[in-house]
């Protein structure tokens, strides 16, 4: 009923622990997304699945088979489409996907009706004859979607695919998703889109700090963890103490569950709360506070409330800590080779 599982997964680099005990089930036939912010995990996660990177401990089992022991076989049932790959710049799209082809055991009448195909279902004919060396990110970006679906996987893995692209090549991507997935694929891909999680994936896992912290159908999660949100604008806080006091003081104020100070994109506060009830009751500690509020804000939960509920903290937040420390990384799928 599954085809991949996951339990209890550590790896670390050097000093740096990637994965903590990253568990998740994705059922057969699924569209299964991983969100997470920069650094979460996400992209150790799929490289070990794929067998491109072996764990320092932990189970990973695609379709029955124990990947670190038979990564063979698993390769065999996969398609990999890397985060960032290295292409060779020489070579054209058209003879690497032959290359790529030949790399799978294709027979070479059914390697060509099959690039045939994928040229036609992903709009390249315009440019697969030209050299790797001079296509746009998009470009990249279908050709590397072609060379992972060439063998017809079981299974697609797909690190951030429309990362970068436009919206057009964007929603050509996910139309592509869909129909596999209509014709019994399963994908599993990374984003750190929400509206793209939230718009493709019939089940989800959020990552952060290398484990899983909530999973299920994106409404699931929503409705799961109930609780209306509510943001208010504010002054920025002169120190920590304001801050906590303030926080304090909204946390106080019956019908209020929690209060996050959110420093990303300007000043506020974050608030989850039972109903709409609470406004009222809100506002009046607000006034006697003195607390400037420039906005305010009342909605239902969104993903980012279900992160922000998790982890105490929003997914901006947690991508803007992460960017100053940023890795360059490149993938090459030398390794599936
Ligand atoms: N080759 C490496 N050497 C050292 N540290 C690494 C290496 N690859 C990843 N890391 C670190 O491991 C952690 C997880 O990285 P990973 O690439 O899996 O995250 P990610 O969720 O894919 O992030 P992003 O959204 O930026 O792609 C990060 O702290 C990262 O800096
Ligand atoms: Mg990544």
């Amino acid at each position: 009923m599954y085809l991949i599982e996951l339990q209890e997964l550590v790896k670390s680099y050097g000093t740096v622990k990637a994965l903590n005990g990253l568990s998740l089930k994705v059922p057969n036939g699924c569209l299964y997304g991983l969100l997470g912010p920069n650094g979460s995990g996400k992209t150790t996660t799929l490289r070990i699945l794929c067998t491109l990177l072996a764990p320092d401990a932990g189970q990973v089992k695609v379709a029955g088979l124990d990947v670190v022991k038979d990564p063979r076989s698993v390769r065999r049932q996969l398609g990999y489409v890397a985060q960032e790959v290295a292409i060779d710049k020489i070579l054209t799209g058209l003879e690497l996907l032959q290359l790529q082809g030949d790399l799978y055991h294709l027979p070479s009448n059914e390697r060509d009706i099959r690039i045939a195909e994928l040229i036609e279902r992903l709009d390249m004919k315009a440019w697969i004859t030209r050299r790797c060396g001079s296509y746009s990110g998009g470009m990249r970006r279908r050709l590397d979607l072609a060379s992972g679906l060439l063998h017809q996987p079981k299974l697609l893995v797909l690190d951030e695919p429309t990362v970068g692209l436009d919206i057009e090549s964007r929603s050509a991507i996910w139309q592509l998703l869909f129909e596999l997935k209509s014709q019994g694929t399963t994908i599993l891909l990374s984003s750190h889109y929400l509206e793209e999680v939230e718009a493709l994936a019939d089940q989800m896992a959020i990552i952060d700090e290398g484990r899983v912290i909530a999973q299920g159908a994106p409404d699931d999660l929503k409705k799961q963890l109930g609780g209306d949100r509510v943001t208010l604008r504010v002054r920025e806080f002169s120190d920590e103490n304001e801050s906590e006091q303030v926080r304090k003081l909204l946390a106080n104020v019956d019908g209020v569950r929690q209060v996050v100070v959110n420093r990303a994109q300007g000043f506020s506060l974050n608030l989850v709360v039972d109903d709409e009830n609470v406004l009222p009751r809100l506002r009046e500690e607000l006034d006697r506070s003195k607390l400037q509020v420039f906005a305010l804000s009342h909605s239902r939960p969104s993903l980012d409330d279900v992160y922000l509920q998790a982890t105490g903290r929003t997914l901006m937040d947690a991508e803007l800590s992460a960017s100053g420390n940023r890795d360059v990384k490149l993938e090459s799928k030398q390794a599936m080779r």
